[in-house]
């Protein structure tokens, strides 16, 4: 039996049937057109398919899409309509991706963290991003990506 579903995507109300077996990864990447979002290993092990949920990154390949009935999504299309794209700028000057696919649950999940700790030290911000695996790099050039981010926030509000 289908559902019907509202949730706010990026900003713009959404409404969609869904079956209670669809997984929300697969209504945004297939019906919805964020492919920002990645299948990566479908087992909430990678993050490549996180998105933020009600202020919080989700995996949303172990989310079905029912469970976000009612809520409010941000993925990285909304990052520049929300106010959130010098995240991705900063990330793309660190050069802290190579084939990318897992850029934007990195970038999902470093805007997490400075949304609740504005002043990560290198090993809450390690511990934030965990989560996220990347094959190609050594994660160096993402580390300090965020670094850059934190003392250029730290700088505008001094
Ligand atoms: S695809 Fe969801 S955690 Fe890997
Ligand atoms: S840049 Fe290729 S998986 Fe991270």
């Amino acid at each position: 039996m289908v559902r019907e579903i509202e949730f706010t995507l990026n900003g713009y109300h959404q409404k969609i049937t869904v079956k209670p077996s669809e997984k929300l990864l697969d209504v945004l990447r297939d019906r919805l057109g964020i492919t920002s979002a990645k299948y990566g290993c479908g087992k909430g092990e990678c993050g490549a398919c996180t998105v933020n949920l009600d202020g919080k990154t989700v995996r949303s390949c172990l989310m079905y899409a029912v469970e976000a009935d009612g809520s409010v999504i941000e993925t990285l299309e909304g990052f520049q309509r929300l106010g959130k794209k010098e995240i991705q700028e900063i990330y793309q000057k660190h050069n802290a991706f190579q084939c990318g696919f897992c850029a934007p649950g990195f970038i999902m999940s470093t805007d997490e963290l400075l949304s609740q700790n504005p002043d990560p030290d290198e090993e809450e911000i390690k511990e934030a991003l965990a989560g996220n695996l990347c094959r190609c790099t050594g994660y160096k050039n993402i580390f300090s990506a965020v670094k850059e981010m934190v003392e250029k926030r730290k700088g505008r509000e001094s």
